[in-house]
């Protein structure tokens, strides 16, 4: 009898359910009676505290279209991991032991960039991992796609469509604020998608004026309206020049709620032009994966069954030249796939006109 534990770990996303049903039907269909299958609870802190059931074949139907996860998922910040806390748990000890007591012969982790150092950890300490990537900020290093992100890309350019009729209507300047703190590839294509006039990433930090500038180019040209996709994390070219510490200080002094907000108060200062901000928030990590997720779930979760198939551990699987891969799980941890300044998909906003606040 072979044991697969399976957990979720970070913010949820769309598509984990997809890909745990991928894992879980490509393993009955290989190993049929032969596997038995542990969802553990919360993702890592399930581990930890020694959470998890045995599932049956039924809990893996009708999922394919569901949002969030089955399994439930949690934040277990990496850096914590090898401190005891006031509990006096050894974390990693922890996870290890409840892995032998459960009897796993390999352990299924579903997540994003935090995830995957914890995988990398668990993978060092000497337990047989195989991991997915998910998160809709498609910043997983090794991966030229995470499930997760097209969903999100739908919902958000949908913000930004239904934000243009009314900007349309009342000749107004929107702000529509998009997650992304570190890496901005979601309000980058979501703002190509959704016809934003500026966006505004993380990687390419803004100045106040460049954005002053073009919105009165627009009014200029008689246009009445003006949408900026501003990335949760953007950040001006002064703040860029701040050590990590000044940052956080600047940040905490601000009197806003978000950047989208103090940047819609400068923008009205210097234009006196009224400016309202939309924030659609987690909406955008909710409902239904759309059908290229469901594929991509799809594909990841087979692959890992495989994986574990082969007994091929201490890998993630990964899209890669059209195909799925495995890459070590040493080579994806601590990286983060950022959007670089001068790649296509910037070069071609670019050219439309499209401008990046710089
Ligand atoms: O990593 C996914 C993500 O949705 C980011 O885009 C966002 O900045 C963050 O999670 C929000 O985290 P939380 O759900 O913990 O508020």
């Amino acid at each position: 009898m072979k044991r697969v534990g399976i957990l979720t770990s970070g913010g949820d996303c769309q598509g984990l359910n997809a890909a745990i049903r991928g894992v879980a039907k490509a393993l009955y269909e290989k190993w049929g009676s032969e596997v038995d299958i542990y969802g553990i609870q919360d993702g890592y802190r399930g581990l930890i505290e020694g959470s998890y059931r045995r599932m049956k074949q039924e809990d893996f139907s009708g999922i394919l279209t569901l949002g969030g996860t089955i399994l439930g998922t949690s934040r277990q910040p990496f850096k914590m991991m090898r401190v005891i806390g006031e509990d006096n748990v050894d974390k990693v000890k922890a996870m290890k032991s409840n892995f032998k007591k459960m009897k796993l012969d390999c352990l299924v982790i579903l997540g994003g960039n935090g995830t995957h150092k914890t995988a990398n950890l668990l993978s060092e300490e000497g337990l047989p991992v195989v991991s997915l990537p998910k998160t809709i900020d498609n910043d997983v290093w090794g991966t030229e796609m995470t499930f997760g992100f097209h969903s999100a890309v739908e919902i958000a350019t949908n913000v930004l469509d239904c934000i243009h009729t009314t900007a349309t209507s009342h000749g107004r300047v929107f702000i529509v604020e998009i997650m992304g703190h570190k890496v901005g590839w979601l309000p980058l294509y979501a703002g190509i998608a959704g016809g934003a006039d500026v966006i505004l990433l993380p990687e390419i930090p803004y100045k106040l004026e460049s954005i002053v500038k073009t919105l009165e180019q627009r009014n200029k040209a008689g246009k009445r309206f003006s949408i900026l996709a501003v990335a949760e994390g953007a950040l001006s070219q002064k703040e860029a020049k701040l050590s990590k510490k000044e940052f956080k200080a600047a940040r905490a002094e601000m009197k806003y709620p978000s950047i989208s907000y103090a940047l819609a108060a400068e923008i009205e200062e210097k234009t006196g032009q009224e400016i309202r901000v939309t924030v659609p928030g987690h909406f955008q990590r909710g409902g239904s994966p759309c059908a290229y997720d469901r594929v991509l779930s799809t594909r990841f979760g087979t692959a890992a069954a495989q994986l574990i198939y082969e007994q091929n551990y201490g890998n993630m699987v990964a899209l890669q030249g059209g195909s799925i891969v495995p890459v070590p799980l040493s080579e994806v941890a601590g990286k983060l796939k950022t959007v670089p300044p001068a790649c296509e998909e910037v070069r071609s906003a670019r050219d439309l006109g499209i401008s990046f606040g710089d």
